[in-house]
């Protein structure tokens, strides 16, 4: 069964093996995005001991991760109107589960989270050479608002999507009982 769960301090390493992978697939295929292993460990960390981090667990493996969290103030400005957006962050799928419709599941799962806490809309920054990433954002509904460039940081292409929009009929069964 295909779960999402918050993640506990038991899957730190799964999701640090996630992370690496993702790394070495990227670097293999030329794109220059994830350099810098160590703040990406470190964030996971964060996420893991703040409770905004998330696995999906398949049958007892953890086949994708996210974090949801509070706006990056280096890119959502006060005119972005922040606090009425949920923030999609370090969304990774291992390999033995990209391709297969489970990102699409997710961002609808995303949605919904972000509309059960009372937002309008989903958003996240990417990378910002990163074309066929953002594409594949596009292709899911979001949409661009701009591409902010920021001293040190690689990502500043901002996307946000409606928290009422849904893409797939596919549905992941939640374990996640109290969002406080
Ligand atoms: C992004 C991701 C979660 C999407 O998973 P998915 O919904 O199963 O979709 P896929 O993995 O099949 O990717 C769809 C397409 O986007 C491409 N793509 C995915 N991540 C990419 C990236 N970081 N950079 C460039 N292209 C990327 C894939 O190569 C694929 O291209 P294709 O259709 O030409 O084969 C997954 O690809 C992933 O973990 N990527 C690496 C980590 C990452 O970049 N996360 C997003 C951070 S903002």
């Amino acid at each position: 069964m295909t779960t999402i769960r918050l993640a506990e301090a038991a899957d730190l390493d799964a999701l640090i093996a996630l992370r690496i992978e993702s790394e070495t697939w990227l670097h293999a295929a030329g794109i220059q995005q994830w350099v810098d292993r160590e703040r990406g460990i470190r964030n996971l960390r964060e996420g893991v001991a703040a409770g905004v981090t998330y696995v999906v667990d398949d049958g007892g493996t953890v086949a994708a991760t996210l974090t949801l969290n509070g706006p990056d103030r280096d890119f959502w400005t006060d005119e972005d109107d922040p606090e009425n957006a949920l923030y999609l962050y370090k969304f990774i799928i291992g390999p033995a589960h990209r391709g297969t419709g489970l990102g699409d599941a997710l961002l609808d799962w995303a949605c919904a989270e972000a509309e059960g806490r009372g937002k309008a809309l989903l958003r996240l920054d990417c990378w910002r050479e990163n074309k066929s990433l953002q594409r594949y954002y596009l292709d899911r509904g979001f949409h661009h608002v701009r591409t902010v460039q920021v001293a040190g940081r690689g990502s500043g292409a901002l996307f946000e999507r409606p928290a009422d929009l849904r893409t797939t009929t596919r549905s992941l069964t939640s374990a996640v009982t109290d969002e406080c």
